[in-house]
């Protein structure tokens, strides 16, 4: 197989993370840029990545590149491209665009010269060409222009990789299982570590990270592009989910806890769990939810790491002005009660320090969809760091 160039998209925030899981599934030129890591390595490498990323949302496979300066040369760079490797006429093609500092004044007319580009190189060399389905594709090609390149990728995932193949039904605001993998490998957490979320929702941090110490791979329960694009290599594929098999460890100690307020919600993060394929995990209370108020939470074990994200008023309408009293409150829940504990707590209020009375030692940059979050740490020692007095002001 020939070494080819890839490029992973990730939450703005969890460049670096990808970059070090990326290492781990033999990719070599690891590149971080804004939103993705560019890689090498061969095809292999990039089916791989698709079944073992837990951050990635997407893998791109890049099939060409060039300068430009108008939609002729969007429409050229498509024609040094062998389309009839990467699909027969009989599949359903879609074209994407993104552009940034994009000279061109539609993007609509790139994508279509571009698509034209496509269609017209494969009626030449394979006789008949593609027809168009924008909803749902057989080949999507990303196009992805900068200010003077355009680079052609190829998915090679289909439904975006933080689609794990279990969630029943949607929380009141699911974190995307990519953005909770990568909050886990941001805090560092490892599964020897007693982990909680007290904020818990449907469960997908504490599922994520149940996953993670089983040494499941995200991606064996699910489909992805690859598997239809011509060329697609079975016997490698096979061989590489084979592996991932005989590597699920169900037996892995751990102890893993969520909680929430709302004894809907926890239902549906044990139905969540049992879809993961965690039912022995519930079973033996290696992994177990709880209806718990944040206020009057009670540490599962003497250290561990909290990793949460509490509601934010952005999520509420209309904004709510509970939700930093009741912060305030668990504030001094987590003072009194987990020393020794480590907190991280993601929340697109820059104030939550602040409510919380606690001094953050760590507070990276992170997107969750469109919101720009921190992902604040706190070290909790008895007692806490700002005087109660802060309490009387409120
Ligand atoms: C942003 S959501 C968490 C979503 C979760 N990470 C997921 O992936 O589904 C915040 C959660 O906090 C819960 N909540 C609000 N107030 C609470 C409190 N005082 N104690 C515990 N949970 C609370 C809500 O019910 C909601 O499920």
């Amino acid at each position: 197989m020939k070494p080819q160039n890839f490029f992973a998209v990730c939450p703005r925030g969890l460049e670096a993370v990808l970059a070090d899981e990326l290492q781990r599934s033999g990719a070599t030129a690891i590149r971080a840029e804004s939103g993705g890591v560019g890689f090498v390595g061969t095809m292999k490498t990039g089916y791989a990545v698709n079944l073992h990323s837990r951050i990635a949302s997407r893998v791109l496979w890049q099939v060409g590149r060039r300068g430009y300066r108008n939609e002729q040369h969007l429409y050229d760079a498509t024609q040094e491209v062998r389309w009839q490797d990467v699909m027969t006429p009989q599949q359903t093609l879609r074209v994407d665009v993104t552009a940034v500092r994009s000279p061109l004044a539609s993007l609509e007319f790139a994508m279509l010269r571009i698509k034209d580009g496509i269609v017209d190189r494969m009626r030449d060399v394979a006789g008949d060409r593609p027809s168009i389905d924008r909803v749902q594709p057989d080949v999507r090609v990303f196009a992805f222009l900068d200010a003077a390149t355009v680079t052609l990728y190829v998915d090679l995932s289909g439904e975006p990789l933080f689609k794990r193949g279990w969630r029943a039904d949607k929380g009141e605001a699911p974190l995307k299982e990519n953005l909770a993998a990568g909050l886990l490998a941001l805090a560092g957490w490892a599964p020897e570590v007693p982990l909680l979320d007290p904020f818990c929702g449907s469960g997908t941090i504490v599922i994520e990270a149940a996953t993670i110490a089983s040494g499941r791979a995200p991606g064996l329960n699910r489909r992805f592009a690859f598997e239809r694009l011509k060329g697609f290599d079975s016997h490698a594929w096979r061989v590489l989910k084979d592996a991932a098999r005989a590597n699920v460890r169900d037996d892995a100690p751990a102890l893993l806890r969520g909680s929430d307020i709302s004894t809907r919600v926890v239902e549906q993060a044990v139905e969540n769990a049992r879809l993961a394929g965690l039912e022995r995990w519930l079973a033996d209370g290696r992994l177990a939810f709880a209806a718990a108020d944040a206020r009057q939470i009670e540490p599962p074990a003497e250290h561990g790491m909290i990793v949460s994200n509490p509601p934010y008023g952005e999520q509420s309408a209309p904004r709510s002005a509970t939700v930093p009293r009741m912060m305030a409150d668990v504030g001094d829940r987590l003072k009194q009660v987990f020393p020794g504990w480590d907190a991280w707590l993601l929340t697109s209020d820059r104030q939550l320090p602040q409510q919380m009375r606690l001094q953050e030692t760590r507070k990276p940059v992170l997107h969750n969809g469109p919101l720009e979050c921190r992902f604040f740490r706190f070290s909790l020692v008895k007692g806490g760091y700002r005087p109660r007095a802060a309490a009387a002001a409120r």
